[in-house]
């Protein structure tokens, strides 16, 4: 999930500098208050009009939305040639050289008139068919008008389905309907976005989204982060393979050790929750926080109503009075298209602060709730720095508040306080624990290497180590590799499996939520002794401590005003990314996880990707109707995955496998 920052339109600045006053602080001390002063008045307008069109995509909303990013763009570059009336990089007053450093960083706005509007074309329409993508001809269905949305059905599906065929079509399908239909315009985006990135003195734009972390090495940082954790990943990977291979006994697995990556729980093998039932240590113990919220009647407001006290007992701020009635909090039932995906938005007007999601009714949403929230909380404390400063200490920090809050309130501790564990269950239980530690795993460690990868990819796309035939087959190289997840069916080099995430498409970032994933634990862990907190730190619940709240607010309150390291001490008193306090919360279930996997070979061939063949089925598979080829004979199959894909006896079998286990 994202938050969204950033939006200028134009004003006309006042204060012109004469060559003498280059190194006049106090003229450039005034002329930042005067841009902060217009940027408060014209950033609220491109918000507005970015949120019309999420929340109603039309092409008359997406023009208004174009032309007032083209604003934007030329109130950027003005502002960028009115910092050039000063030598700010030899300021020695470093607040006042900072908010120079971050208005000239202009970005995409750099770039002439034409090919701005070239680029944000590229990104809406691939925005567009994200957003209203449906998949039709679901297997059992007669009507071929009947057609699904991710949110809810797809993601239902993959939730909840444990019938390999329908699951591989809902996989499949969503990639058919995205990724597949965005090449040109991802490949256009990328040649303007570095084109930019080079005009601003990047290498690339990789570099550029890079250089927010401030942070030498940063790709050898996160790299050594991501080797800290993965045995710990490979441990959760061999058990769940075990499991699933108990789940769809007589399927086909891959001899080199991937787990298909439509069986997992999620569109994108990212977050495993939903096989919770499936890994439980102690089925007889269930976490069945849903089912206790649809008992008792949960409503979208009442899951808000919830995180916003977990806040406000922290003594953080409350929503500020127009964020109920302004957000969008439910899918709404008019039929017009929207952005699902979940945002916070930040106005930048101080007064204006937004969600928009599609809540359902489910403990995965109600983590996601406190996510978001996290983001809105994030805004309101920084909300009286110069507007330039209103961003989190680095794009991890702002993703990993509303995660530690939800850190807390997860525990069987917090959720017995809350009345949604079962009556006749006891939060000590150390059972329960375990449970409710795989729990956690399946939503934290899995997701580590997904994390990691998605700007892998990107950053590579930008350097132009990957070209756009190779897209989707170095994708899958990274996916083998680090998630050890492989392709359910067969993929040809005009899919474009990477533009089913939403995140590519979108241009968000993907590192922050890696980041965000190591230093929640670091947070977590100092809030909890800041809360007095004693015992193992999965067991921590920092509900109601102020001290918590006032340390976790004082680091937010510097927004970026400071490098990370200084607000990362604000809170732990260390000034590194550091993985051993994650390490430290799952203890008791990697003991657990050792003795379980004990006869499994840990891991899978790192080569996966390059030579990877989508397993056949015994040949003792009794024959069925065969469905349609699913591949046109134009198709260039994807160098990684050639040869036998084009064999129409392997793919009648392959099917024919599928049709014996419709439930
Ligand atoms: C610096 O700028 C301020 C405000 O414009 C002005 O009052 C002052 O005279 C300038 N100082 C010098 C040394 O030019
Ligand atoms: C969506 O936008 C269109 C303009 O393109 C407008 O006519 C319509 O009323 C909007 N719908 C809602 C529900 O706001
Ligand atoms: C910025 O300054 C440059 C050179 O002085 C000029 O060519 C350009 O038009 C200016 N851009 C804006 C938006 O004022
Ligand atoms: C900054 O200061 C250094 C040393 O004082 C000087 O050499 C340099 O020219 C200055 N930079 C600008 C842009 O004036
Ligand atoms: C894939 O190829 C690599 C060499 O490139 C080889 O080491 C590996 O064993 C192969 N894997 C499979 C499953 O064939
Ligand atoms: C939930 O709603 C049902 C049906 O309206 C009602 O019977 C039940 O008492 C409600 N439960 C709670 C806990 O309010
Ligand atoms: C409530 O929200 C609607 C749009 O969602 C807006 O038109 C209306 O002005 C808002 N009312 C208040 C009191 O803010
Ligand atoms: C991470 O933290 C642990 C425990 O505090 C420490 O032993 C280790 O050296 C740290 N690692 C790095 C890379 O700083
Ligand atoms: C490992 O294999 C041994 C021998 O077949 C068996 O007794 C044991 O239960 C297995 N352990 C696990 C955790 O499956
Ligand atoms: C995806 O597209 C391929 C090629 O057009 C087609 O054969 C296949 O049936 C489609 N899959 C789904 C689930 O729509
Ligand atoms: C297709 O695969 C079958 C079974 O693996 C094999 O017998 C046959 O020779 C293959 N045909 C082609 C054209 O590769
Ligand atoms: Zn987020």
């Amino acid at each position: 999930m994202l938050w969204k920052a950033c939006a200028l339109l134009f004003f006309v600045a006042s204060i012109g500098s004469s060559f003498g006053d280059r190194n006049n602080i106090t003229a450039a001390k005034i002329w930042l208050e005067e841009y902060n002063t217009e940027a408060e008045k014209v950033r609220p307008e491109a918000q507005e009009a970015s949120w019309t069109w999420n929340t109603n995509i039309t092409d008359y909303n997406n023009r208004l939305k174009l032309e007032a990013e083209k604003k934007k763009s030329e109130f950027d570059k003005r502002s960028y040639n009115q910092t050039l009336n000063w030598d700010w990089k030899n300021f020695t007053e470093i607040n006042a050289k900072r908010q120079f450093y971050k208005i000239a960083d202009i970005g995409e706005s750099v770039l002439p008139t034409d090919k701005f509007q070239q680029i944000t074309k590229a990104k809406s329409n691939m925005q567009s068919v994200y957003s209203k993508a449906r998949v039709c001809n679901k297997p059992g269905d007669q009507d071929p008008s009947k057609c699904y949305p991710l949110n809810p059905t797809l993601e239902n599906i993959m939730a909840k389905s444990t019938d390999w065929k329908e699951l591989a079509w809902a996989w499949e399908g969503w990639r058919n309907e995205t990724g597949r239909k965005m090449p040109d315009d991802y490949e256009k985006f990328v040649e303007l976005a570095n084109e930019a990135a080079g005009m601003n003195g990047y290498t690339d734009n990789g570099d550029y989204w890079r250089s927010w972390y401030e942070t030498e090495n940063f790709e050898k940082q996160m790299e050594e982060l991501f080797i800290g954790l993965k045995d710990l990943y490979k441990l959760l990977h061999a058990y769940a393979r075990k499991k699933l291979k108990e789940r769809f006994v007589g399927h086909p697995f891959p001899d080199s050790g991937q787990i298909p990556a439509h069986l997992l729980g999620n569109m994108w093998a990212q977050s495993w929750g939903n096989l919770f039932t499936l890994l439980a240590p102690y089925p007889g113990k269930p976490l069945d926080v849903t089912e206790m919220m649809r008992e008792q009647n949960y409503t979208t407001r009442k899951m808000f109503d919830l995180s916003e006290k977990f806040f406000t007992d922290l003594g953080l701020d409350p929503m500020p009075p127009k964020f109920y009635n302004d957000s969008m909090l439910d899918k709404p039932e008019d039929g017009r298209d929207v952005v699902c995906h979940a945002s916070a938005w930040d106005f930048y007007n101080r007064k204006d602060f937004r969600i928009k999601q599609c809540t359902q009714v489910t403990m995965d949403w109600l983590i996601t709730t406190h996510h978001e929230m996290g983001h809105v909380q994030y805004f309101l404390q920084y909300k009286d720095q110069p507007v330039v400063f209103r961003r989190g200490a680095n794009p991890g920090f702002h993703e990993a508040i509303g995660d530690v809050l939800a850190l807390s309130v997860s525990t069987p501790k917090h959720l017995k306080k809350i009345n949604l564990l079962r009556p006749n269950q006891n939060p000590d239980d150390e059972e329960l624990q375990l449970n409710f530690l795989m729990n956690q795993a399946l939503k934290k460690i899995a997701f580590i290497p997904f994390g990691y990868l998605i700007d892998q990819w990107r950053w590579k796309v930008f350097k132009g180590e990957t070209k756009k035939d190779e897209y989707n087959e170095d994708w899958w190289n990274l996916r083998c590799k680090h998630q050890g997840v492989s392709p359910p069916v067969q993929r040809f080099n005009t899919d474009f499996d990477a533009g089913s995430k939403f995140h590519v498409p979108n241009n968000t970032p993907y590192i922050r939520y890696f980041v965000s994933y190591v230093i929640q634990f670091q947070f977590h862990k100092a809030l909890c002794k800041e809360a007095g907190h004693n015992g193992p730190l999965h067991k921590c619940d920092i509900d109601q401590s102020t001290e918590a709240g006032n340390k976790l607010a004082a680091m937010m309150k510097l927004g970026s005003s400071k490098e990370w390291p200084d607000a990362m001490e604000a809170i732990t008193g260390q000034r590194k990314m550091n993985v051993s306090d994650l390490i430290e919360y799952f203890a008791p279930l990697e003991d657990w996880l050792k003795k379980e996997v004990k006869n499994e070979t840990l891991g899978w061939d790192d080569q996966c990707g390059r030579n990877f063949t989508i397993p056949t089925p015994p040949p003792t598979s009794p024959p069925t109707t065969p469905t349609p080829t699913p591949q046109s004979s134009t198709v260039k199959p994807t160098s990684g995955f050639d040869s036998i894909h084009n064999n129409k006896t392997f793919i009648g079998i392959f099917i024919a496998i599928l049709a014996i286990f419709v439930r």
